[in-house]
């Protein structure tokens, strides 16, 4: 019995050390950079390695006497290492001890071979051909980016060569909480780009790059939108190197009914209702929110029962909010509903709260504080319905809305530009290449509003066509503002994108890889035990079990080799290779020393599971590459 139970465990252990094995991508060393002469010179071929790991490039057949690997893109041409070969080897190898970020480029390596003509080079005084291997390294997390959402900035996590992006990092979302996510790189001379998929991998949104190392993006998270992720992009001066750092957004399970959330009081802006709120003392404080002035701004403060019978009141900085505000109360039911025109009200950095006219210990407020979104000398639009805003992004000062429309519904929209007094300017509705005749625009304040709105009712044919609001100084275009319109389908109303571009996640490669290898694992194990159990009334005709038959049967029941190739024990005297079932009487005790192999002592063979691995990793690689450059 025991002897069973210790070859259950066995089994276990199997299995544990073959998920360990596929777990152990991250541990393992830099692939193997083989380049053969005649047939690699010139490819494009992209490396993935880790920084502070070494790295092995062979040059098969390449005869060389010297080789030199440079950075192509550096003005110098920085030598990254370089080797003689005395005895004009076969196969050129070159070690480098430590990958550091700056290798992180497209390279070249230039071989000397003995003259045979072609490029020719001095070497050691005598005339030799040289030949040059051009590839790109990518040194995982060589260039960085930095993420914020909501203001808080995201640490992401370093990836390692099993997965192909970079970095990633998680942000957990409430029902219906607006997100501002910032990606920006970190070395100011690189730009951004952003891209926007869905929990199925397919890219449903990008913000392409357009030489702005900073984009904001703006959009608003449901349920649907759990796992969703987006990637911040840092684009280098080699298109074949970029940098990819992953956000995934994951739902947060609260424990009670949002719709039933604890505050007494629930404010909507503009229609949408804001989840993400804080308790402050008696307030309960929402989001700031960011207009854009001339926007109409309504305010909706509902109370909760038992209080809606005390009337409700609004304030604004703690004064009682009177027609002298300029803002419209309406009372309905148990709601008051404020009309706030933001170009006729200053209303940056203010705060409205709303509460009861009580003069309760307990009295409880909401409150809100308004922003103006409109920075100088940007230009904006306003009057979208804002629940049908899907994404709002900035890219350079650019701003560019995407709004979702139904047929037959009627947009009417006012642009505003903040800008000092000064100048002379026209603002220009363009629609779909059709600009209006009329320029004209009034000035309140700093900001600048067009005298006329673009008013349309939308048909289906207005799909993807674009409204811009354009404004010239002195006859040229001094910025604009766009929407982008995006006709609603009831079946997928996400994906607006022309071209849905399936990005496979790595990790389903990695466990493709595995998941034969621990069938055949499991097939094995299981043919052995079945060949033992069939075996073992033949060797032990007699019950009790002699010991010197043992040996007998192990070598008729090898152990699969697939067992232990992979692992290999710096204690020479651990022999792993005792896995006999045993009578519970076998006393000697030489047998039982496989109890003591510590199986999370294996430590991969030097040689082949790398190679094994690094196979699997180019097969990734090799996979994605085909994904991305069939786009
Ligand atoms: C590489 O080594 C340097 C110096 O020891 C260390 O600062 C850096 O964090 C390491 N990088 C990685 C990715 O391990
Ligand atoms: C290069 O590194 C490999 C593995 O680390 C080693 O086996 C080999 O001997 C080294 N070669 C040279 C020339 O240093
Ligand atoms: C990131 O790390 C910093 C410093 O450890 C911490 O203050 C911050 O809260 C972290 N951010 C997130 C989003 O976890
Ligand atoms: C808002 O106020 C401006 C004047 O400040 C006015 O021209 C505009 O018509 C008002 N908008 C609405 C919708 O009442
Ligand atoms: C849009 O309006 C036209 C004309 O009034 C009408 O025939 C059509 O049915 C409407 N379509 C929708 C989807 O409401």
């Amino acid at each position: 019995m025991r002897c069973k139970i210790n070859n259950c465990v066995k089994v276990l252990i199997f299995f544990i050390i073959s998920i360990l094995q596929c777990e152990a991508f991250d541990t393992t060393e830099n692939p193997v950079i083989t380049l053969e002469y005649g047939k690699d010179i010139n490819n494009i071929n992209t490396y993935y390695v880790e920084q502070n790991k070494s790295l092995q490039i062979i040059f098969k057949n390449s005869h060389a006497g010297h080789v030199r690997c440079y950075d192509v893109q550096s003005k110098y041409g920085i030598t990254f290492i370089e080797k003689g070969f005395l005895y004009y080897d076969k196969d050129s190898v070159i070690n480098i001890t430590s990958v550091t970020p700056d290798m992180s480029t497209r390279w070249a390596c230039r071989a000397l071979q003995k003259y045979h003509g072609g490029a020719r080079d001095v070497y050691k005084s005598v005339e030799h051909t040289a030949v040059q291997y051009y590839f790109h390294l990518h040194v995982k997390g060589a260039r960085s980016v930095s993420v914020s959402i909501n203001g808080d900035s995201l640490n992401f996590t370093k990836m390692g060569l099993n997965v192909q992006h970079d970095g990633e990092a998680f942000f957990s979302f409430i029902e219906h909480q607006n997100i501002e996510l910032v990606c920006a790189s970190v070395d100011k001379q690189f730009e951004v780009s952003l891209e926007y998929f869905n929990q199925n991998g397919e890219k449903i949104f990008e913000i392409p790059p357009k030489g702005d190392t900073s984009l904001l993006f703006r959009t608003r998270l449901t349920s649907k939108q759990d796992k969703f992720y987006i990637d911040c992009i840092c684009h280098t001066n080699n298109k074949y190197l970029e940098y990819r750092y992953r956000t995934y957004f994951y739902k947060q399970e609260l424990n009670h009914n949002p719709d039933k959330q604890d505050n007494t009081l629930i404010v909507t802006v503009n229609g949408l209702l804001e989840r993400y709120v804080r308790r402050t003392g008696s307030y309960f404080d929402y989001p700031i929110f960011k207009y854009v002035d001339g926007e109409m701004i309504i305010v909706t403060c509902e109370a909760k029962r038992p209080y809606s019978s005390i009337p409700l009141q609004f304030y604004f900085d703690r004064e009682q909010v009177t027609l002298y505000n300029r803002i419209k109360v309406k009372k309905i039911d148990d709601k008051i509903v404020g009309t706030i025109n933001s170009s006729a009200v200053f209303l940056n950095k203010k705060t409205l709260s709303c509460g009861f006219n009580s003069r309760s210990e307990k009295e409880e407020y909401a409150r809100i504080t308004f922003e103006s979104d409109v920075a100088v000398g940007t230009v904006r639009v306003f009057g979208l319905a804002r629940p049908n805003i899907l994404y709002q992004y900035r890219s350079g000062d650019v701003w560019t809305t995407v709004y979702q429309y139904s047929v037959n519904e009627t947009i009417s929209l006012g642009c505003v530009l903040n800008i000092l007094p000064s100048g002379n300017y026209k603002f220009k509705w363009n629609f779909n290449g059709e600009e209006s005749s009329r320029n004209g625009y009034r000035v309140k304040g700093m900001m600048k509003y067009a005298d006329e709105n673009f008013i349309k009712t939308l048909t289906e044919h207005d799909d993807k066509k674009i409204i811009k609001c354009i404004v010239y100084e002195n006859y040229k275009i001094l910025n604009f503002a766009e929407i982008r319109l995006q006709l609603k389908e009831i079946s997928n109303s996400e994906n607006f994108e022309d071209q849905i571009n399936p990005h496979t996640s790595n990790n389903l490669i990695i466990i493709f890889a595995c998941i034969p290898g621990l069938v055949l694992t499991i097939t094995v194990v299981g043919i052995v035990y079945w060949r033992k159990r069939i075996q073992r009334p033949k060797t032990t005709s007699n019950t009790e079990a002699p010991c010197n038959r043992v040996k007998e049967d192990n070598e008729m029941t090898p152990i699969p080799e697939s067992m232990y190739d992979s692992c290999y024990s710096e204690n020479s005297t651990i022999q792993p290779n005792n896995d006999v079932p045993k009578s519970p009487d076998c006393s000697d005790p030489n047998h039982h020393h496989y109890e003591e192999v510590n199986y999370l002592q294996c430590k991969p063979k030097p040689s082949e599971p790398q190679q094994r691995s690094s196979k699997i990793y180019n097969v990734a690689y090799d996979h994605v590459r085909r994904c991305r450059s069939g786009k």
